[in-house]
Formats: C-alpha cells, sequence, structure tokens
C-alpha cells in the first residue's frame, strides 16, 4: 500500500515559492483517532459510521487487522467507513501474521486487545516499526495472563497467546505515553473488574474520550502535578456509536508552520482536532511570536474542534520546557524546522521519547537542520536550535529513514530556504497525509518529483 497516491516516488524536492501560500488547506482525518474508531467499532455491537477517517497507509492496516479478527467493514466512499462489530470476547482468531506496517499505534493497541482475547496472533511491521521497542507494552500486558514471544529486545515480530480470562492490570506508566495507556485499556475490555492505570503527566485521551462514547465507563481523577488515574470498569457492552474523525492536529502543523515561514502567506484550516492534550504546538509558536486564530470553536464526537487561520509573521527562539512534550510529541522535527528560521536561540527540552518514534527524530531532525545550513546541538535529551531570522541556506539531501515526519518537515524546511531541500523517499507520507504534496502545492508551494 506505501507508494500508492500522489507521494510515491522515490524523492521529492521542494524550494521557496513566488508568492507567499493562500487558501483553504483542508487536513485530512486525525490518525490517532482514526486508529481507536476502527479498533473500538470492530468491538461493539452494531455497526458503527465513521466519518472523515483518514484512510492513509497506518489506518489501512488498522482496517485489514480488525478484519482479520472478525469484523466486517467497508468503505462506503471518501473518508465514509462502517464497522459491522462483533462484541468485546468474541474476536475471531487470525488465520495470519498481522502486518501493522509502519505504525506503532496499530500495533501496540492491537497487542492490547490481543492479549485479553483467547487467540494466538504474531504481529509484524515494516523495518522501522521492528526496530521500536514493544517491552513498554509487554510488561504491563503480561500481568493480565497473556503470554508474549518477541524478538531480543522485545523487538516485533511479537506472538501473542491471549488469555481467555483476563485480569485487570493495574499500572504506573514509566513513560509518557498514550499508546501504552491505551493498550493496557483495551485489554481491560475483556477484563473481570476495574483496569487502573496512573499516568505521572496526562498524555492525549482519546482512548478515554471514545470508549465513554461507546457505552464503557471511564473514571480519571486528576492529581496536583499534572498525573492521571484513569479506571475501567470490564467487560462493558460496547454499542455502536457513530464518529466525525477531526482535522489531525499534527498533519495541520505542515502547512501551518509553512505559511508562517513563507512570506506574504495566508491560510486558513477549518475543522481542526483541538483535544487540549495535542495542542502544545500551537501555543509554542504563539509564544514564538505566531499569530493563530482560532474560530468556531465546538465539540464534535467527543473532542473539541475548531478552525484555524495563520499568516506569516516573524519568529523569536524560545525555551520549550519538557512538560510540554505529551502535548506535542509528534511535532518537534517541524517545531525545529520553525525554531531555524526563527530570531535567536530555541532549546527543546525532554525529549528523550523521539528516539524511538518512527526513526530516531532527535538524531534525524538534527541532521535535517544540520544539512541544511543550520546552526544545531544536542545536549543531553535536548536541542538547540540557533536562527538567525533570515533564511536557512537550504540546498541538503535530507534522509527520511522511513519517517513521515522528518520527510514532511524536510519539504517545509525547503520552502522556506535559499535554495532547495530535497528528501530522498517521499512514499511514508502516506501513513499519516495521504495527498501532502498536492494539498501543499494547492495552496502555492513549490513540491515536486526528483
Ligand atoms: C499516539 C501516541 C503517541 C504518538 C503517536 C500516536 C497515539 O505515541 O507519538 O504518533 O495514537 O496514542 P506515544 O504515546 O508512545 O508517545
Amino acid at each position: 500500500m506505501a507508494g500508492t497516491g500522489t507521494d510515491s516516488g522515490a524523492g521529492m524536492v521542494a524550494q521557496r515559492p513566488a508568492r507567499g501560500l493562500e487558501g483553504v488547506a483542508r487536513i485530512p482525518g486525525d490518525k490517532s483517532i482514526s486508529h481507536r474508531a476502527l479498533m473500538l467499532g470492530a468491538l461493539a455491537i452494531g455497526e458503527t459510521r465513521i466519518c472523515g477517517l483518514l484512510e492513509g497507509e497506518d489506518v489501512r492496516r488498522t482496517a485489514e487487522a480488525m478484519r482479520a479478527l472478525g469484523a466486517a467493514i467497508r468503505r462506503e466512499g471518501d473518508g465514509v467507513w462502517r464497522v459491522a462489530g462483533r462484541g468485546i470476547g468474541a474476536i475471531t482468531e487470525p488465520e495470519d501474521v498481522l502486518d501493522m506496517g509502519n505504525s506503532g499505534t496499530a500495533a501496540r493497541l492491537l497487542a492490547g486487545i490481543l492479549a485479553s482475547h483467547p487467540v494466538f496472533s504474531v504481529l509484524t511491521g515494516d523495518a522501522s516499526l521492528r526496530r521500536r521497542p514493544m517491552r513498554r507494552v509487554i510488561t504491563p500486558l503480561a500481568t493480565c495472563g497473556a503470554a508474549f514471544a518477541a524478538r531480543d529486545g522485545g523487538r516485533m515480530p511479537l506472538a501473542i497467546t491471549g488469555t481467555a480470562a483476563a485480569m485487570p492490570i493495574a499500572y504506573r506508566l514509566p513513560v509518557a505515553s498514550a499508546q501504552v495507556k491505551s493498550a493496557i485499556l483495551l485489554a481491560g475490555l475483556n477484563a473481570r473488574g476495574v483496569t487502573t492505570v496512573e499516568e505521572p503527566v496526562a498524555t492525549r485521551d482519546h482512548s478515554e474520550n471514545m470508549l465513554r462514547h461507546f457505552g464503557a465507563s471511564v473514571v480519571v481523577s486528576e492529581d496536583q502535578v499534572g498525573g492521571r488515574v484513569i479506571e475501567l470498569a470490564g467487560q462493558p457492552e460496547l454499542r455502536a456509536a457513530d464518529i466525525v474523525v477531526p482535522g489531525d492536529p499534527s498533519s495541520a502543523a505542515f502547512p501551518l508552520v509553512a505559511a508562517l515561514l513563507v512570506p506574504g502567506s495566508a491560510i486558513s484550516l477549518p475543522g481542526i482536532g483541538l483535544n487540549p492534550l495535542r495542542t502544545g504546538l500551537f501555543a509554542t509558536l504563539a509564544e514564538m511570536g505566531a499569530a493563530i486564530t482560532i474560530s468556531n470553536r465546538r465539540i464534535s464526537g467527543g473532542e473539541p474542534v475548531g478552525d484555524l487561520a495563520v499568516a506569516h509573521g516573524a519568529l523569536v527562539g524560545i525555551d520549550v520546557a519538557p512538560e510540554r512534550a505529551p502535548s506535542m510529541i509528534d511535532e518537534y522535527p517541524i517545531l525545529a524546522v520553525a525554531a531555524a528560521c526563527a530570531r535567536g536561540v530555541t532549546r527543546l527540552r525532554g525529549l528523550a521519547e523521539l528516539r524511538v518514534k518512527e526513526s530516531d527524530r532527535l538524531a534525524a531532525t538534527m541532521a535535517l537542520l544540520a544539512g541544511n545550513g543550520v546552526a544545531v546541538e544536542n545536549e543531553g535529551d535536548d536541542l538547540i536550535i540557533h536562527g538567525t531570522g533570515a533564511p536557512p541556506a537550504g540546498g541538503g539531501m535530507v534522509a527520511t529513514g522511513m519517517d513521515h515526519r522528518i520527510a514532511m518537515s524536510a519539504l517545509v524546511l525547503g520552502l522556506a530556504s535559499v535554495a532547495p531541500v530535497a528528501i530522498d523517499e517521499a512514499r511514508f507520507i502516506e501513513t499519516s497525509f495521504p495527498g501532502f504534496a498536492a494539498l501543499m502545492n494547492g495552496l502555492g508551494a513549490a513540491i515536486a518529483p526528483l
């Protein structure tokens, strides 16, 4: 599936457009919410209708996997999908290995579902996903009674022998991870009793919101210092519920930063998800001097949504505290691009988790900047970027390392640099943002195949 659509082909190159970016950017559906909609739809009784589903490669993998577990899933039209669920406890054993492609979210959340069902399964993925740590879900999920076998270092392929009598898990997350939290909650759906997850720092709560939307009882209590305890009552009857998926704020980040950086730009981005645990980038850019306006705030399908508008403007460097990380964990590469074009030093603190994303994003972000004439340093888990306020030199060829966000960040840098910026491989953009180059060019960008 990777390699289809407008962003296929080997490399791509982006250069400064003659004029500013203008128009309306219609952002594809939220990736996190799309995965969860398919999974919970498949575990609910009845037919769930999803509008605005992200039709990227990662989410298609989840659809395939839920089909292999017995759900009937069909595409009705553009972003409109129907999922006929089997109910909790009723999934069937997959006949073959489940290939989750590039998607850590798909693999980890699915591992949670599989752990508490009496089926044998094997999960694998592409070379990027097979390098990523799975022990962070194996350790808590094993306490429900499931058995796991993985490669050295807890890497995929991962074999799971699920249990017929799952114990409810009680676990305090050692790292801030919505994927680990969600895997445990999904396992708890088929456990007797109350599953409890304690997170020292709040992470995106789409699972909690959507579980409630499907009729589960989820109780959340907050402590004084930003942590949360989430309690899920086991074996609820999930009832099919329609879902409207908002535009993905993590995808909106790319045209939004491009508009900030290209002189003369003014764009709008309607219908973007504004879950407060996802909007760290918007707050950070505002602190850097960006004028981002949000209008028509509303609640859609249990999630806050709004329309964004942004215009070109000068940015200044700032110090970004590590506490910001969970609310913009996927946005650091594009934030680093914005910082490279700002005036002054930006210090991004506490980025350890970036090392275990689709690529080692700390190293990849440094290489992306350094290869295009930006002064950048790494101290421990911090990234320090020295912006001059003038456009970076550009001219580099960026190795994307199977990482969609590095690919898109590099192309946005190319739109703002003196010389064009090229990427070695564009096809992984399809995992999260199908049609990225076409959308950007529709706004006036200059992105072309190499
Ligand atoms: C996601 C959680 C984040 C994020 C990923 C999607 C999710 O990962 O990086 O792109 O949908 O739960 P972690 O929770 O592991 O940080």
